[in-house]
């Protein structure tokens, strides 16, 4: 069947040193910000994906060039309220969340229609949580419903806003954030914990941000209509794309792995913390600060014995696209693994929560569930020796890339669907996995 491996062996013993894909959060916000700069930025390093050339085409519907050169993309910004383009046009955010809820904040001054529209997955995920905040900006989302395609239209009378982000959400932040850079006078965001890229970025650019970290909140102050200059940037490596590296070596036998220059900052890596937690034993190394972000190699072992983990709510924001995996080792854990509040993993490109919880019971691992809270009961012993079938009805690429991470690692026969799903976030994923050792078909 096109597009569907197939996984029969586990991988045998490696030990190596790799680079993964470009991260997919800060290329997307460097084409956004770059957009609204004023002249040329350079960009390197950026993410070869879906959603990032998603992105790319977006901006040039908004009336932005770009020029792709040897090395960089150049991306000619046009300023803050310098977007032009014709009534009605439409925008196609694909399969990416974080596009489709940052372009409306992006566009929130723009006093023309424009319809936001998105693939199967983005048509079924909420935007409620946007329109919220873009409607007290003064946009005219009024008789919007929650879901894409959504019909919109700027206002050059926005007017700053005071709101709470309760779900620890860079999406929301970041789309409030675009939309404040809009308006007159100073917005204040007191936002829950959650990946801070937006707001470096705009540090290192000099744009006036104020932030004050409390506890488990952010309280940002930002002024509205400051104008910025172009700028040059290196993207580094996705911790999310290396998290299924780090995860494959540990649950494999005998193995090393080095992920050279990875983002490290502090709001992405909670699932280094949860494996070291689990005794993983993974190390960072040659750490440097880069215009604000923190970069570094990590270093990983197998580790036969594993222990289950009472997981600090306080991570979730900053693992939340690695939950996939890190429930992988607590299948493999002595003990019983518990997650509390994890709504938001229902609200991803699947509901991954579900997903998730159907493919630990599949594998014969007992899981229970209270609401949005799981316990996960691990058997270290855990060899797989039937057949089995991911058919990922939303072509989830966090969903294809788990379930080879357990195929190589777990046992059994296994035919995973929709392989074209990493061209979302790592298309590279097969192509490392194989240079490890992986038998892929
Ligand atoms: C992202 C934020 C996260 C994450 C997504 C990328 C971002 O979503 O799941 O993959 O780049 O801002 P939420 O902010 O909605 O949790």
């Amino acid at each position: 069947m096109k597009n569907q491996i197939k996984i029969e062996k586990n991988i045998d013993p490696f030990s190596k040193t790799i680079s993964v894909s470009s991260d997919k959060s800060l290329s997307i916000r460097c084409i956004l910000l770059a957009s609204i700069a004023v002249g040329k930025s350079k960009i390197f390093n950026l993410l070869n994906s879906e959603d990032v050339n998603c992105a790319l085409k977006v901006i040039k519907k908004i009336g932005v060039k770009y020029v792709r050169k040897k090395n960089y993309l150049e991306i000619h910004g046009v300023g803050i309220n310098g977007f032009k383009f014709k009534n009605n046009t439409i925008l196609d955010a694909g399969n990416s969340g974080t596009l489709a809820r940052c372009i409306l904040g992006l566009c929130s001054a723009v006093n023309r229609n424009l319809k936001l529209v998105g693939d199967k997955s983005l048509s079924k995920r909420d935007f409620s949580r946007v329109i919220k905040p873009l409607n007290l900006f003064g946009v005219n989302l009024k008789n919007s419903k929650d879901k894409l395609p959504i019909k919109f239209r700027g206002s050059n009378l926005l007017r700053p806003i005071n709101f709470i982000e309760k779900k620890g959400s860079a999406q929301i932040k970041t789309c409030i954030l675009l939309s404040a850079i809009n308006t007159p006078g100073t917005t204040i965001i007191k936002a829950k914990s959650s990946r801070d890229h937006t707001e470096i970025l705009l540090k290192y650019l000099k744009y006036p941000i104020k932030i004050k970290k409390l506890r488990n909140f952010d309280l940002i102050k930002i002024k509205g209509l400051n104008q910025f200059s172009s700028f040059s940037y290196k993207i580094p490596g996705d911790i999310s794309s290396s998290s299924f590296f780090i995860v494959l070596t540990l649950l494999s036998k005998n193995s090393r792995l080095e992920i050279k220059d990875v983002n490290l900052n502090p709001s992405r890596i909670g699932i280094l913390k949860i494996l070291n937690k689990m005794q993983a034993n993974i190390k960072i190394t040659d750490k440097i600060k880069y215009n604000g972000e923190y970069i570094g190699n990590i270093k990983v072992e197998s580790k036969k014995k594993l222990k289950s983990i009472n997981c600090p709510e306080s991570l979730n924001s900053a693992s939340i696209d690695e939950f996939l995996l890190i429930f992988l080792v607590a299948a493999k854990a002595k003990g019983i693994s518990k997650f509390k509040n994890l709504e938001e993993l229902n609200k991803k490109e699947s509901p991954r929560l579900n997903i998730a919880i159907n493919f630990l019971k599949m594998i014969g691992i007992k899981v229970l569930r209270k609401k949005n809270n799981i316990k996960i009961y691990g058997n270290p012993n855990l060899i797989l020796k039937k057949n089995y079938h991911i058919k990922n009805y939303l072509k989830d690429h966090r969903i294809f890339m788990m379930s080879v991470v357990a195929a190589l690692t777990f046992g059994g026969k296994w035919k995973i669907n929709d392989k074209d799903s990493i061209k979302t976030s790592f298309p590279n994923f097969l192509n490392i996995s194989k240079n490890l050792g992986a038998k892929i078909n």
